[in-house]
């Protein structure tokens, strides 16, 4: 087994595993290093439909989007694609997976079907080290608190993809989570908010939990604890959705003489509730 680190924050690409082995022990091999990296990728796996659900049920039970319709006889896989006439595509912003659930997300393994020649990467960043690196005064000011997850914050892009469809259900989906989770295989601290879905904290008033929410937001991004991946065709990337944020880059749009299509199928695994 080979792997490279893709940056000092989070993230290896590994060779030498067979995502085809859905075996124990090729199981473990992969979460010991998924808990390790936070996000792992593979290249060239051939891995057929059947294949890909066998190896995401080894996580756990697999997750029906809310509002997203999965593919025919495959409700738990969602094909995201980009059309090459679409400027934006699903998953562009910083994010955690359905975060406005009561159960968020454990893992997702995403399947590149269709990749553009340029542009398309996905990054990641890690929520550990956030905290980790957290400024001690919002530390302090956030410790114990709750924050409100809104779906709405999507659904203002998603009427946009015309090219996935939704299943009827674009209504808000809303829960609150604590602002600081722990790991429940690792004990770790995890900064658990979002720009894209993370709307207020509870107990400030909302100019201030504004104020605080646009700071951490910020920090989240920083360069220095993320990591980029530059996607081939037939590639797989598991994340681990409860240490991570994530943001699928639009930059391949027809505006810029660029109107590729990108296409990836996606398994998510049911999670628990945050505490
Ligand atoms: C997602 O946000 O789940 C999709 C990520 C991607 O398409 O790269």
């Amino acid at each position: 087994m080979d792997i490279k680190l893709l940056s000092g924050a989070l993230g290896a690409e590994v060779n030498g595993i067979n995502l085809k082995d859905s075996s124990d022990k090729n199981f473990k091999k992969i979460n010991d290093l998924l808990l390790e990296h936070k996000v792992i990728f593979f290249r060239n796996q051939n891995i057929t439909t059947e294949e890909h659900k066998a190896l995401a049920r080894k996580f756990g039970p697999l997750e029906n989007h809310v509002y997203v319709k999965g593919r025919e006889n495959h409700p738990e896989i969602v094909r995201i694609i980009k059309d090459p006439n679409e400027k934006n595509q699903w998953g562009e912003n910083w994010h955690s997976d359905v975060s406005y659930n009561e159960k968020p997300t454990k893992a997702v393994i995403l399947k590149s079907l269709k990749i553009p020649p340029v542009g398309g990467d996905t990054v990641f960043s890690n929520m550990e080290l956030a905290w980790e690196t957290l400024d001690k005064n919002i530390k302090e000011k956030i410790n114990d608190k709750k924050a409100v997850h809104s779906s709405l914050g999507a659904a203002f892009f998603v009427k946009d993809y015309k090219a996935m469809e939704g299943n009827g259900n674009i209504n808000e989906y809303s829960n609150t989570h604590p602002i600081v989770r722990t790991h429940p295989e690792t004990d770790k601290k995890i900064l658990y908010v979002n720009w894209t879905y993370t709307k207020q904290i509870i107990g400030l008033d909302k100019l201030e939990s504004d104020e605080l929410l646009k700071k951490i937001f910020e920090h989240q991004a920083r360069l220095d604890l993320t990591c980029r991946f530059k996607w081939t065709e037939n590639a797989v990337a598991i994340w681990d959705n409860r240490s991570v944020l994530h943001y699928a880059i639009a930059d391949f749009f027809p505006g810029r003489g660029l109107g590729y299509e990108r296409v990836m199928d996606r398994i998510a695994i049911e999670g628990d509730r945050p505490h």
